[in-house]
C-alpha cells in the first residue's frame, strides 16, 4: 500500500483514484473499448492528462480482474526499433503472472535475439536487452512476444505512451511493420497515446500513413470546471483548509484549466496555506511560480529569434489572439508586416511554442504565457 502523500495535489505521475480528478466518462470509454477489443488512439495537448488516464485505467482493470495483464510501454526514451522492442519486452516482465518460469520461457523464446536480463540497481525492476540486426528481426521478436503473452493471458491490453516517438526512428517502415504485426492479433486491444500535433499531423499530411486508420480516435479535453472545483474543495476541506469559490475561479482562469498547471498551483497553495487559502496567498503562489521558472524562461529569449519573440510576447499579453495577421493587432504590438507575422507564426507553431485553442492562438506553456504577460504586459 502506498503511503498517503502530505499534499493531495499530485504533480508527477499517478498515485491512486483518491488523487485523481474526474475522467469518469473517459475511463469508462476506454474500459469499454478494451473489453470490446477495439484499438484506440488517445490524443491531447501536452500535460492534459493522457498518461494519468492510462494509469488510472490500468489501476481500475487490475483492481477488478486479478488475471488482467496491462502492458504499459513508455516509448519516450526509445530512439529506434531495437530500443522499442527492448521497451516492450521489459514492460512484459512487469506483468503480474502466475505462469511458472515466465522469465525463463521468455528468454528461451527470444534466444535468437541474444537477450540480456538485468535488474535496475535502485528499483530492482527487471529489464531485457535484445540485439536485433534487421527490421525483420524486430518483427519476428514482436510477433514472438505477442504470441507468448496472448497464449497465457486472456485479458490483455497494450498501452503505448508517447507513440509519436516511432515516427522519429531512423528505421524504415516501422509503422507498416507494427500495423501488420498488430493486425495479426485482433484479440489484443491496443491503445496509442501521444500529443496532438505529433499524432495528428502525419495522419493528415500523408494519406498513405497507415497506422491510425484502423483505430478509433479519442481526444482528451480539459477536466470540467465543476468537477475540478469539487475535487479542490474536497481536498482542501479534508485538510481543514478554507478555499473560496472565487479563489478557485482565479486559479482556473490563470491556469486555463489545463491539468498540470492547475495541479501545480494547487499543490503550492495547499502547501503554503494554513487554515485559510485566501486571495493574497494565491497571488503569492502565482508570483512564486513565475520566479521559480525565471531562469528557464529568460533563457528562451536567447533561443528564439527576435521577431518570433515579439509575436510570442504579443500573444501572451493578449492571452489569446483570433487573428494574428489583422492590422489592429500588428499595429498595437509593432509587429511589422502581415507576411512576417505569418512566417513567425508558423515557426512558433512548429516549435510548439504556440497552439491553436479553438479558433485562437495561445502560448502553449501556460506558465510561460503568464511570465511573458507579467514581464512585458502593461501593469
Ligand atoms: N485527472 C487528474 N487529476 C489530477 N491530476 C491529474 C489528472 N490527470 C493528470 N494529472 C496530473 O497532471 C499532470 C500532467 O498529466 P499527464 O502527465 O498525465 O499528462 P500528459 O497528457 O501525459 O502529458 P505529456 O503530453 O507531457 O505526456 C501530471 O502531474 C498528473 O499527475
Ligand atoms: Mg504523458
Amino acid at each position: 500500500m502506498k503511503q498517503k502523500p502530505a499534499n493531495p495535489f499530485v504533480t508527477g505521475g499517478y498515485l491512486s483514484p483518491l488523487y485523481f480528478c474526474d475522467r469518469v466518462d473517459e475511463t469508462d470509454h476506454l474500459l469499454k473499448a478494451i473489453a470490446s477489443k477495439r484499438n484506440i488512439t488517445l490524443i491531447s495537448l501536452r500535460r492534459m492528462g493522457k498518461t494519468g488516464l492510462l494509469k488510472h485505467v490500468r489501476h481500475s482493470l487490475e483492481k477488478d480482474n486479478r488475471s488482467m495483464a496491462v502492458v504499459y510501454v513508455d516509448l519516450m526514451p526509445t530512439m529506434n526499433g531495437n530500443a522499442m522492442l527492448n521497451a516492450i519486452s521489459s514492460a512484459l516482465l512487469q506483468v503480474k503472472q502466475e505462469e511458472r518460469n515466465f522469465f525463463e520461457k521468455m528468454l528461451t523464446l527470444l534466444a535468437s535475439l541474444r537477450p540480456k536480463l538485468s535488474y535496475d540497481s535502485l528499483t530492482g525492476q527487471p529489464s531485457l536487452e535484445l540485439k536485433v540486426e534487421s527490421p525483420a528481426e524486430i518483427q519476428l521478436g514482436l510477433g514472438h512476444l505477442l504470441t507468448f503473452i496472448s497464449g497465457i493471458k486472456k485479458d490483455l491490453v497494450f498501452m503505448f505512451d508517447e507513440f509519436q516517438q516511432i515516427s522519429r526512428y531512423p528505421d524504415a517502415n516501422m509503422e507498416q511493420m507494427l500495423r501488420s504485426v498488430i493486425q495479426t492479433f485482433p484479440e489484443i486491444p491496443f491503445i496509442f497515446s501521444g500529443s496532438t500535433k505529433h499524432m495528428l499531423e502525419p495522419m493528415f499530411s500523408a494519406a498513405g500513413r497507415p497506422f491510425y486508420q484502423s483505430t478509433e480516435l479519442m481526444y482528451l479535453d480539459k477536466i470540467g470546471e465543476e468537477e475540478y472545483r469539487k475535487f479542490i474543495l474536497e481536498k482542501f476541506g479534508s485538510a481543514h483548509k478554507k478555499i473560496s469559490d472565487e479563489v478557485i475561479s482565479r486559479i482556473f482562469d490563470w491556469t486555463r484549466l489545463h491539468t498540470f498547471y492547475v495541479q501545480y498551483v494547487c499543490n503550492l497553495l495547499f502547501e503554503s496555506s494554513g487554515p485559510n487559502a485566501g486571495p493574497d496567498l494565491v497571488n503569492a503562489v502565482f508570483e512564486r511560480v513565475l520566479n521559480s521558472y525565471d531562469p528557464l524562461f529568460a533563457s528562451y529569449r536567447n533561443l528564439i529569434p527576435p521577431h518570433q519573440f515579439s509575436l510570442l510576447k504579443a500573444i501572451a499579453i493578449e492571452n489569446s489572439v483570433d487573428k494574428p495577421t489583422a492590422g489592429a493587432f500588428i499595429q498595437k504590438h509593432l509587429l511589422g508586416s502581415a507576411s512576417s507575422v505569418k512566417t513567425s507564426l508558423t515557426a512558433l507553431a512548429d516549435k510548439e511554442m504556440i497552439v491553436l485553442s479553438g479558433d485562437s492562438w495561445q502560448v502553449y506553456d501556460v506558465f510561460f504565457s503568464r511570465w511573458l504577460q507579467y514581464h512585458y504586459g502593461e501593469r
